[in-house]
């Protein structure tokens, strides 16, 4: 069964370098640390992203999550031959370099420990195995812990190991950090440093414990311990390093703090670290793990999945949140979109509450900048940005990258995909119902929830005898700047309806804080008039003939392009007909008309029989261009009885990170693909609901080959567990 919990290379891909880089961090809710190699290789991308720590570089259109100083940096010379996995074509008896032997690598998603083992041979001759681990501490998220062992196979070999901190980091050549601050002294190094723009002051320290007398030197930006021993054929030498990181997000004293963590880390050691950190593992797992059974390849995705969902979800922090590409690369620039409420929050949600409810106070402690950017464009109440980071205000880049024909492309989403307002009010929403956290939305949900409902209030456009809402970007961003998704004004129904039932709720068990909101918020009678009147009058694009929602007036008047007609491919159909080309089409970029099916499902009000329409009209016209498409198709598919199809787009959002399917994995782990593949389990597979008696109810499809699926979940602070057998579901039994 252990292997269920195991990601592998083997042998080593030169070829999948940055690929693998991604999936095989570690982290702990605090940093995520991509898996460089610790001797380094050509073009790989070491980072290590520390929730938090944003910096605007002179120049850029927007700020960015700053790499930190790599802590990963072990060199190791065996008889002079410095270890490294770039051989020469192999001579085994003359390697000029050394010859690589042997390779493995392994992520043990139980634990949190990356291992990799090689074997080696140096010029002289001499062979040694060479085991590498690392972990980012659950147990405590300011430590980093590596261990190095060294076996003898052949020879007696002379070792000198240096490890550093390396200062001199970038993201893709920006270097972030100056006002350096670089020390080496009785067996300890460290570096203190500052952003430059933001300000954001970083502490690193390190220890080493190795045989040889150990040595600190301050070079640059890089200060090492090194050491020099022997040793004996069939003898072992064990390196541990253990690091340290606070930031100025953390205390007054980064620097002094990392340094006196490190001793104490130190003297507890690796062995007593790695059991803390297991330990916490452990608890994670219990109430996160969903098992499968009859299906080893989806085991791994989901436990892939949500491994990389908990090392990325802020544990102590609730004025962070999780970024499109979590901790693991620099793709999106760290920043947070919808991505984390729809599709990433609710696994949290079910399974670590505490953890959504950080998440949600990120947008809680930002209203502010919500509220700036609905009164910079005129309107009422909160708009939260599309992108947002440190500060809450919006940061979506204006303009692209500069395309091959070198011109850029205007970005418009920062400015027209408004929908976020309703997406982080479902989620406060979907929250609450799950945890029955009812202190948590009398104090701050409601507010997030009423004030983006305010927003509506003003943005809803009197038109026609109806409300209009134009200039929007819906879930499918190939077609921007339209009038009247359908997504967007639906969901804005939903949106009002639910403010009324939530003022009813608050006014009947938390009337001082239902009168605070009312004058706060100033929701007068007659606005909340206003709200019924838009409530009424929303236009839903709606085709009665053959009874479909619409996803806006005019999308059926583009031109008609079959997407199957282009398969199989690699690249989606917008990359492969082009920006200009594709907005003239029916080609939709991810689910849209199909997430507002999945969002409101039976608050949607419309037949079977119109969701399957809606299906078998927007299905064959899906790019999938996004990686958050397929686990909502799956969740749909699902629920609408297609279960072949179902399992195809689950197998297709399993392997977007695991098999590099989109090809660029190299920028981070889609987060939300991750987040998705377990709502498609939970709410589509396993039918997963809350029913009108608020009592928990599954109504299960599972794929046909699925013997049983078993998972928790909290249930207004009381964990459930589920083991749902195919074909027959069975009740819960805590
Ligand atoms: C998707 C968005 C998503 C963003 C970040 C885009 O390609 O279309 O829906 O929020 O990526 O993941």
């Amino acid at each position: 069964m252990h292997r269920l919990w195991t990601l592998k290379e083997f042998p080593f891909h030169p070829e999948k370098l940055l690929h693998h880089e991604t999936i095989f961090c570690v982290g702990n809710g605090y940093l995520s640390t991509r898996a460089s190699f610790e001797e380094g290789y050509p073009k790989q991308v070491p980072a290590t992203l520390v929730h938090g720590i944003y910096n605007h570089a002179p120049g850029a259109l927007v700020p960015e999550l700053v790499n930190a100083p790599n802590w990963l940096p072990i060199n190791i010379r065996i008889d002079g031959t410095l270890f490294q996995l770039i051989t020469e074509a192999i001579d085994f008896l003359h390697p000029a370099k050394g010859a690589l032997l042997g390779y493995q690598r392994t992520l043990d998603m139980e634990s949190g420990v990356l291992r990799r083992e090689v074997l080696f041979r140096a010029k002289t001759g001499s062979i040694v195995r060479l085991v590498f681990e690392r972990f980012a501490s659950l147990h405590d998220q300011h430590v980093l812990a590596q261990r190095v062992q060294i076996f003898v196979i052949d020879g007696n070999p002379e070792i000198i190991v240096e490890s550093s901190i390396d200062g001199d980091v970038d993201n893709n050549g920006y270097k972030h950090w100056g006002d350096f601050n670089v020390e080496a002294a009785d067996n300890m190094i460290s570096i203190g440093a500052k952003t430059q723009q933001s300000g954001y002051r970083i502490g690193m320290a390190s220890k080493v414990k190795a045989s040889g007398k150990l040595r600190a030197k301050a070079h640059g930006l890089q200060p090492t311990i090194s050491t020099k021993f022997t040793l004996q054929p069939q003898e072992t030498a064990t390196i541990d390093k253990i690091t340290t990181i606070y930031t100025s997000r953390d205390t007054e004293e980064p620097l002094a703090d990392a340094k006196q963590k490190v001793s104490e880390a130190a003297k507890k050691g690796y062995d007593t670290l790695l059991v803390k950190h297991r330990a916490e593992w452990r608890k994670y797992w219990d109430s996160s793990d969903i098992q499968v059974d009859g299906d080893e390849e989806a085991q791994i995705a989901l436990r892939f999945v949500m491994y990389h969902i908990l090392i990325a979800a802020p544990r102590n922090d609730d004025r962070v949140s999780i970024g499109a590409k979590t901790l693991s690369g620099f793709g999106y620039k760290g920043h947070v979109f919808w991505d984390t409420e729809l599709f990433i929050l609710p696994t949290l949600t079910l399974t670590q509450p505490t953890i959504a409810r950080n998440l949600l106070m990120y947008r809680y402690h930002n209203l502010s900048g919500a509220r700036n950017k609905a009164r910079a464009n005129g309107y009422e109440g909160a708009l939260f940005p599309w992108e947002s980071a440190d500060t809450g205000e919006e940061t979506t880049p204006q303009w692209s990258d500069p395309q091959p024909d070198g011109t850029r492309i205007r970005i418009w989403t920062g400015d027209s995909e408004q929908h976020i307002a309703t997406d982080i009010a479902y989620a406060v929403l979907q929250y609450w119902h799950w945890t029955g956290d009812d202190e948590f939305l009398r104090k701050n949900g409601a507010e997030i929830f009423l004030d983006t409902a305010v927003f509506w209030g003003s943005r809803a456009e009197a038109k026609n005898g109806r409300y209009e809402i134009s200039q929007q970007i819906g879930p499918d961003e190939y077609h921007e700047n339209i009038d009247n998704s359908v997504f967007v004004n639906r969901m804005v129904v939903w949106h009002l309806q639910s403010a009324f039932n939530l003022l009813n709720w608050l006014k009947n068990n938390a009337a001082s804080d239902c009168e605070r909101l009312v004058q706060q918020l100033n929701l007068t009678p007659q606005r909340l008039d206003h709200w019924r009147d838009i409530i009424a009058k929303m236009y839903i694009p709606f085709d009665e003939q053959k009874q479909i929602h619409v996803q806006f007036p005019g999308f059926f008047d583009l031109e008609y392009i079959p997407v199957p007609l282009y398969e199989p491919r690699t690249m989606s159909v917008q990359a492969i007909l082009g920006h200009h080309r594709t907005i003239k089409t029916q080609v939709i970029k991810q689910a849209d008309v199909v997430a507002l099916m999945a969002l409101l499902w039976d608050e949607l009000g419309v037949s079977h029989q119109v969701k399957l329409n809606n299906w078998n009209t927007y299905y064959p016209r899906t790019d999938h261009g996004s990686s958050l498409s397929p686990a909502m198709h799956t969740w749909v598919a699902s629920k609408l009885g297609l279960d072949e199809t179902a399992y195809e787009m689950f197998q297709h959002a399993a392997e977007i990170d695991l098999k590099d399917n989109k090809g660029n994995v190299r920028d981070g782990i889609h987060g939300a693909a991750c987040g998705g593949l377990i709502q498609a389990v939970l709410f589509g597979f396993c039918g997963l609901y809350i029913n009108a008696q608020g009592k928990l109810e599954t109504e299960p499809r599972l794929p046909a080959h699925w013997k049983q699926v078993s998972f928790k979940v909290y249930y207004r602070g009381k964990r459930r567990s589920f083991t749902i057998k195919n074909p027959v579901a069975v009740p819960p039994s805590e």
